[in-house]
């Protein structure tokens, strides 16, 4: 008798939400991802008790229309690659069309999105991966995701959720990124209703820096730029010697616009500053890699936190 058996959907999408979302932040990272490839020029964020009991994400991107809406929330449904080759030449920050699939499995979804074109909105929800309700509904352009109760089904992960303050340092620190990586775009977070931050849209990555962090900061930041044409080039700030913070927290990496942990890039800062800054101290540093598309592998964890380089060599030179 055969013992092998295919996993249901549901299942399955349990077991990748383990690798997708790790805890609150990792779903604002993925929404937040969702309405900058949807185009939005406004995201407010809220979220309660650390993320766990409600994180909601409102955006004024494209919206989707009614089946779309449906279909979003399959494995592997995906509106941004189509063919082997456009996995070579990612330009969006989504691609695996599982996103939604993982966080609808483990948490209570509710979904309300319009396109300019459609007249009415649709609202879908879902609970633990489990289409209840699909219906229309109203609301302007964008879309609205609302996520309730993270976990509530999968207790083991419900308890490797660290403390409120813990989660919330990570839910801004998210949003704080994706905010410096996306300037022209306006941001609110709200905690609990009380409001974290409220960014109107930056002319560029200083302005929106000075906005976060304020001027004495920003005084302190010097401008890089360099690397090399064809291999990865190098903008952004770093900061003088003299601002002196002691964990990497103020240290922002992003490759092509992709909120990333590199090991390469933060190796390399360091060595810069290994003759300035003495052990255990860590500057600021707001780095903005650009890699051309084929260079790059995206592909390489499904949280899209990690790259690959065809010429790692060649990215840690400088
Ligand atoms: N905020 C949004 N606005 C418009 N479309 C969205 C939004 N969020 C998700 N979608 C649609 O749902 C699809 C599935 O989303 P997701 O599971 O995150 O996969 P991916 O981003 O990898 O394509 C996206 O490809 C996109 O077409
Ligand atoms: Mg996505």
């Amino acid at each position: 008798m055969n013992k092998i058996k295919i996993l249901p959907d549901n299942l399955a999408n349990q077991i990748a939400a383990g690798e997708v979302v790790e805890r609150p932040a990792s779903v604002i990272k993925e929404l937040a991802e969702n309405s900058i490839d949807a185009g939005a020029k406004r995201i407010q964020i809220d979220v309660e008790l650390g993320g766990r009991r409600l994180m909601r994400v409102v955006d004024d991107g494209a919206g989707m229309v009614r089946d779309d809406a449906i279909l979003s929330f399959e494995r592997h449904a995906t509106s941004k690659i189509k063919t082997l080759e456009d996995l070579s030449k990612i330009e969006t920050l989504g691609f695996r069309g599982e996103a939604l699939a993982s966080i609808a499995s483990v948490s209570k979804v509710e979904l309300i999105t319009k396109t300019p074109d459609e007249i009415a909105a649709t609202r879908v929800y879902i609970e633990g991966g489990k289409l209840r309700d699909v219906k229309e509904a109203a609301r302007s352009q964008g879309t609205t995701i609302t996520v309730r109760d993270l976990f509530f089904n999968t207790p083991a992960r419900r308890k490797f959720m660290r403390s409120e303050a813990t989660e919330n340092y990570h839910l801004t620190n998210i949003v704080t990124h994706y905010a410096l990586a996306n300037p022209e775009i306006a941001f609110t977070l709200t905690n609990n209703g009380r409001e974290i931050l409220r960014l109107s849209p930056a002319k560029d990555l200083r302005e929106r820096a000075y906005q976060i962090f304020g001027a004495s900061m920003i005084e302190s930041l010097l401008p890089v730029s360099g690397g090399r044409e064809f291999v990865a080039k190098i903008t952004g700030y770093v900061s003088a010697p003299r601002e002196r913070r002691t964990t990497r927290d103020a240290q922002y990496f992003f490759i092509n616009g992709r909120f990333v942990r590199d090991k390469i890039i933060a190796g390399g800062l360091l060595e810069g500053f290994r003759s300035v800054l003495p052990h255990g101290v860590y500057p600021v540093a707001f780095l903005f890699l650009d890699v051309p598309l084929e260079e790059i592998d995206v592909n390489v964890h499904p949280a899209k936190t990690e790259v690959r380089f065809r010429r790692s060599e060649a990215i840690s030179q400088r």
